[in-house]
């Protein structure tokens, strides 16, 4: 039941998109890599699955803490059944490919190498010597003769942030330097950057379009925090701002935000930084129409595009927001206009007309970020809105029921999804060990 404004305290959870390459990164070493804060969400599950599939040992000693030992890897490939659930699967390549030789892919269908959406990262994979080729409907990349990869610089055609992930480790053990040029920029590169050096890796200008990796024989063990999650940040800033509630959000890093928090501030929502780690919403303001354009790091987060939408259905006037890091990213456009929202698309952009009254319906989440515009719409629609396939939301919101309801929002979940079975399995995971 939407309407009711959000008050109280909320904590950030750590980012989904900095646990899964750092996962990934514990298959370049024998020895244990610990890392803290992951967030209990369904993607973390398929990762550790994989992990666990292809010989890993993975232990939770406690709830949000892994322990990942990748001493006995047997199998050098990430199926078919995980990469189709979460592309992020493909992360297990470069780390696989670097350590010993050789990694496999599945993809879907059976069209050329090229055409593929991991295309740069092959290529970067080709780049370092590696030889790529078709084997029956997989990917198989192997490393050159001698098993070991070697330096080069690469020239991103696009900016890719799994693809620079993935390079960036595979050219960790590599023979010499590698330089990547237009890398991504993200907070979650910086991160993996900083595990990987711990692990005795030499990076350097992660964070920024130019990084360079001085390879090394071997690396060990590691213990890393993972970075707070920007987009569940700003998705709880929309939640305020929409509700016209007051929020303290605390456990966040404003400094990741800052194209967010200038466009919010921009649009009229008051956002107050107290200190490094919390920042305070207050949405007693109107909410002017305001153009955005989603852009690589350190630009506007197309992961934020969906619920920018959400808020500007409440802005005065006509807004403009331009997606141009996806293609086919207006998945949530035509749930919300059954909800009442006056959008209209046209190819890359969409316009908003607001303010509008949202009224309550049922809609159908598509897609991770599109579910998450869509309860932010009802928090603020009139009755009841009912969002199937909230199994999108649990991919990478940790419980968002539970932390929407703890500070005023009328929502429950009717039906279990796999984030309960997750809690428990890391629960059960942590009396064991
Ligand atoms: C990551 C994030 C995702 C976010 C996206 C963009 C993770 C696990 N996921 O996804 O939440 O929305 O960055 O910020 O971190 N592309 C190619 N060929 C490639 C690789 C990418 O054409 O080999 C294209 C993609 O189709 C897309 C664009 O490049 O249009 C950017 O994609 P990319 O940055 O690679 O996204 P992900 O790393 O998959």
């Amino acid at each position: 039941m939407g309407g009711r404004p959000l008050k109280g305290r909320i904590s950030i959870s750590g980012a989904k998109n900095s646990a899964l390459p750092c996962m990934a990164a514990a298959i370049l070493t024998p020895e244990k890599v610990t890392l803290h804060n992951i967030p209990y969400v369904r993607d973390i599950i398929t990762q550790r699955r994989l992990l666990e599939d292809i010989g890993a040992t993975v232990l939770t000693p406690e709830l949000r803490t892994h322990q990942i030992t990748a001493s006995h890897i047997e199998i050098f490939e990430a199926p078919y059944e995980l990469v189709k659930t979460m592309r992020a699967s493909v992360l297990a390549l470069g780390p696989l490919l670097a350590r010993f030789g050789k990694a496999k892919v599945s993809l879907p269908g059976g069209c050329a190498i090229g055409t593929r959406p991991i295309d740069l990262h092959l290529s970067g994979f080709e780049q370092l010597g590696a030889e790529v080729g078709l084997e029956a409907g997989d990917v198989l990349a192997r490393a050159p003769h001698g098993g070991r990869l070697r330096g080069a610089e690469i020239n991103f055609a696009k900016v890719t942030v799994t693809g620079t992930e993935n390079l960036m480790m595979a050219a960790t053990l590599a023979r010499g330097k590698t330089i990547l040029n237009n890398a991504a920029c993200e907070p979650e590169i910086s991160d993996l950057a900083e595990l990987l050096n711990k692990m005795g890796a030499r990076v350097r200008g992660a964070g920024t379009a130019r990084i360079e990796i001085e390879g090394v024989e071997a690396l060990g063990g590691a213990e890393h925090t993972i970075i707070p999650d920007r987009i569940e940040t700003g998705t709880f800033i929309v939640a305020a701002a929409i509700t016209r509630g007051d929020l303290e959000i605390r456990d966040c890093r404003p400094e990741h935000l800052a194209a967010l928090v200038a466009k919010l501030r921009e649009a009229g929502v008051a956002l107050e930084e107290l200190n490094q780690s919390t920042l305070r919403v207050s949405g007693d303001h109107h909410i002017k129409a305001t153009d955005v354009i989603t852009e690589p790091h350190p630009g506007f987060p197309t992961d934020m595009q969906a619920q920018y939408m959400t808020l500007m259905t409440q802005a005065n006037g006509r807004t403009a927001i331009a997606e141009t890091v996806f293609e086919n990213r207006f998945m949530h456009v035509s749930e919300l206009q059954r909800m009442g929202a006056r959008i209209h698309i046209d190819g890359h952009s969409a316009s908003v007309d607001g303010p509008v009254r949202l009224t309550g319906a049922r809609v159908l989440a598509s897609d991770l970020r599109a579910s998450a515009s869509l309860v932010l719409a009802g928090l603020v629609a009139e009755g009841e809105t009912s969002i199937q396939r909230v199994y999108h939301i649990d991919r990478g919101y940790e419980r968002i029921e539970a932390k929407l309801r703890a500070v005023g929002a009328d929502i429950e979940r009717i039906r279990e999804s796999v984030s309960a079975t997750l809690s428990a399995s890391l629960e059960g995971d942590a009396a064991i060990a």
